[in-house]
């Protein structure tokens, strides 16, 4: 699904220049889940959002089934956003005047293959990703009114409401007591035991075992790789 090769990305500001990411080779299989580590600055949150395409890369190739995402423009990279990924973040990111329903449906934005039926479908897509995150009864509140693990599940909710390819996590547990945390890899857990193909950055060992695969990070480079052993 994901090959990056020799993926660079450099920031110069004040004319002090940073190296982000450096060499990064990587691939990724569907159906997989990473787990991202390393130290803070080490470069995971490029990474994913050079996954994501809302960092474009300075240097080097990113294909994402086959298809090389450099030749698209940005209208074209937010429809592949919209129509492929799902992006679940540290700090929820949800919208605090939009009801909880709202804004999970925010997640079919882009989403074209049932325009035209009706808001039927979309109201059930929006209905079972609710469900299946244990927040449907707090679909008429509002983000301020629910717990960080409420919120953080309703964001996994906008994340699959629209049945992405790739789930892309930055911490997600990141914000949540012990608990919720939990909770939320459980979630992530079953969703890549339905098939879902995953990359979650963490800074939890515990959180990174859940995952199949485990890559470390140091100074913008990949420095290990591992799959988890059964
Ligand atoms: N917009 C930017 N301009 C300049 N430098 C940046 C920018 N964004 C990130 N960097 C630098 O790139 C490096 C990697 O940052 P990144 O956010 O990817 O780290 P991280 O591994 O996610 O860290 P953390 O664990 O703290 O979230 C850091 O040295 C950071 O300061
Ligand atoms: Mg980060």
């Amino acid at each position: 699904m994901i090959h990056l090769e020799n993926i660079q990305r450099r920031y110069v500001s004040d004319e002090v220049e940073t190296t982000a990411l450096a060499d990064i080779d990587l691939h990724v299989e569907a159906g997989e889940f990473v787990a991202i580590m390393g130290p803070s600055g080490c470069g995971k949150s490029t990474l994913l959002n050079t996954l994501g395409t809302v960092d474009r890369p300075t240097g080097g190739k990113y294909l994402f089934d086959d298809r090389d995402l450099a030749a698209l423009d940005e209208k074209a990279l937010a429809q592949f956003r919209g129509a492929t990924l799902g992006f679940v973040f540290q700090s929820f990111n949800l919208i605090d005047e939009l009801t909880i329903e709202e804004n999970v449906a925010l997640g079919l934005a882009y989403r074209k293959d049932d325009a035209g039926k009706g808001i039927g479908d979309r109201r059930a897509r929006v209905a079972a990703a609710m469900d299946k995150v244990g927040i449907a009864h707090r679909a008429r509140h509002y983000p301020h009114q629910l717990s960080g693990g409420q919120q953080q599940r309703a964001a996994i909710a906008r994340a699959i409401v629209g049945a992405p390819k790739l789930i892309l996590a930055d911490e997600p547990t990141g914000n949540l007591d012990t608990a919720n945390g939990e909770q939320v890899m459980n979630i992530l857990a079953g969703l890549n035991n339905e098939g879902a193909t995953i990359i979650m950055v963490t800074h939890s060992p515990s959180h990174a075992d859940m995952a199949k695969r485990r890559i470390d990070m140091l100074d913008g480079r990949i420095v290990a790789s591992a799959a988890r052993a059964l």
